[in-house]
């Protein structure tokens, strides 16, 4: 109802009648008032006057109304704990896939390998739950997917040049605007549901971050709609729903590597392993060409630039 006022008033800078917002929406006249302190309280400011309603601003917040075609989809939070921890709870609960948990700050937001990713607000912080038809072994494609889903994105609407560190880091210049989480929660044949958490630096400030985090902000000098963003992004991620298994996907995030065909030194779960990041298999497993030509493979780790004549 909100989102259908909203629109409505956002097609004029005038004022719109009661009656007029009634005809547009198909809400009653008597509901419009209701609605319209609703939407005051999310904080929108909306001018009255004798002739009706004048829509002055909107709220930086991506509440579930602003997106009509994904209302239904978003559970949207002010505050919480973490995105993913409200999100294995609805996935373990049954929601459909495509449910997207959003949060405008989070006080302990999770970064991969136990680390903490911070979550002040300006940021975009979301979960995802698929239920993919996949073997698995496969179930990293699903992060691949994320990071080449985000960094199309934002190149195409803000001309950036976003590339990706293996496993799944989304950097500008060299510097990470985006950190992506995968959880899964599967049998040995069958994959109950990936919950793909999505942190991007949009609005926030990153200086106190140090110098291998950027946002958007800072990359454009100015601030980002968060809300187009968004929505842009959740439409790549469900057109390419269908196209996982596809050997487009890895040639997709080879060209938009950072990673390929430079030396890398990763701190894999049981191994360290320095080489030439020479590919990617097409379960997303990293593939690097050590000194001595021999040749290791590993699905998780952490992976740094290295010079091999150290
Ligand atoms: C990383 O690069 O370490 C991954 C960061 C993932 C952060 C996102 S923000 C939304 C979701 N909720 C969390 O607690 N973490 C992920």
């Amino acid at each position: 109802m909100k989102g259908r006022i909203l629109k409505a008033l956002r097609e004029t800078n005038d004022y719109v009648s009661c009656q007029t917002l009634a005809g547009r929406t198909g809400i009653s006249a008597r509901s419009i008032e209701d609605h319209i302190r609703g939407l005051e309280s999310d904080g929108y400011s909306i001018e009255s006057s004798s002739t009706g309603y004048r829509l002055i601003s909107s709220p930086d917040l991506l509440l579930p109304y602003e997106f009509a075609a994904l209302e239904q989809r978003i559970r949207h939070f002010h505050e919480t704990d973490s995105t993913m921890a409200v999100a294995r709870k609805l996935a373990k609960e049954g929601v459909e896939q495509g449910t997207i948990v959003i949060a405008e700050i989070q006080t302990h937001g999770r970064g991969r390998l136990g680390r903490e990713w911070r979550s002040p607000r300006g940021g975009i912080y979301l979960t995802i739950i698929l239920r993919p038809k996949i073997d698995p072994t496969f179930a990293p494609r699903l992060t691949l997917m994320a990071s080449v889903a985000v960094a199309t994105t934002i190149n195409r609407l803000f001309s950036l040049q976003a590339r990706l560190k293996w496993p799944n880091d989304v950097l500008i210049q060299g510097r990470k605007v985006c950190g992506i989480l995968a959880e899964i929660d599967a049998d040995i044949d069958i994959v109950n549901f990936v919950n793909l958490g999505i942190g991007i630096n949009a609005n926030n400030s990153t200086l106190e971050f140090g110098n291998t985090a950027t946002s958007l902000k800072t990359s454009l000098g100015r601030d980002v709609l968060r809300r187009d963003l968004l929505a842009a992004l959740v439409r790549e991620i469900d057109s390419r729903q269908d196209s996982l298994m596809d050997a487009d996907l890895i040639e997709q995030w080879k060209q938009l590597s950072a990673t390929l065909h430079t030396d890398v030194i990763i701190a894999a779960p049981c191994d360290t392993i320095a080489g030439r990041a020479i590919d990617i298999d097409t379960t997303g497993a990293l593939i690097i060409e050590q000194a001595d030509g021999s040749i290791k493979t590993t699905v998780a780790g952490d992976c740094e630039p290295y010079s091999l004549t150290e």
